[in-house]
């Protein structure tokens, strides 16, 4: 297992729409350790493949109560709600800012094994796994503020890159 290098705001990757996985294989999986480890190593809660330089549909979150999820292509079948709470983003430090998402969701993907499977989270999980859904997207949670609040983190972001 290997600690990645973390990409932050102003590398392209992060702003690519990351590729499909087409199949489960030892190098999927073994970034998908070596991006478990990195999320440990930085203290995040969950983790996009793009955000360690990768542009493939791999998420990982850690969750108290399941251990961590890991999610191969992942995508968004269901919404219900609304919720407005504070996120912050390991590409994106020391920024932090209430962003308007679903509250509960339900996303279809692969797991490790290549098995089709269906969770419905809501709170704080449901959060995470829109964040990082983002990012296979080429999207941050900074393009989900207003534009006041954009220009509040203007400087911020300027030093990041
Ligand atoms: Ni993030």
């Amino acid at each position: 297992m290997a600690i990645l290098k973390l990409h932050k705001y102003g590398s392209p990757v992060l702003r690519e729409k990351a590729m499909q996985v087409a199949k489960v294989d030892n190098e999927i999986r073994e970034l998908v350790e070596n991006m478990i480890e990195t999320m440990y190593a930085e203290g995040g809660v969950g983790l996009a493949a793009p955000q360690v330089g990768v542009s493939k549909k791999v998420i990982v979150i850690d969750t108290e109560e399941k251990g961590i999820i890991v999610l191969i292509n992942p995508v968004i079948i269901k919404r219900e709600g609304e919720s407005k709470e504070e996120e912050g983003c390991l590409s994106v430090p020391g920024v932090y800012s209430p962003v308007r998402r679903s509250y509960s969701i339900t996303v279809e993907a692969l797991d490790l094994d290549e098995n089709k499977i269906r969770i419905t989270q809501e709170g704080f999980l449901a959060i995470a796994l829109q964040h990082e859904i983002d990012h296979l997207e080429g999207y941050l949670f900074i393009d989900r503020l207003s534009p006041a609040k954009r220009l509040m983190i203007k400087d911020k972001l300027k030093e990041i890159e």
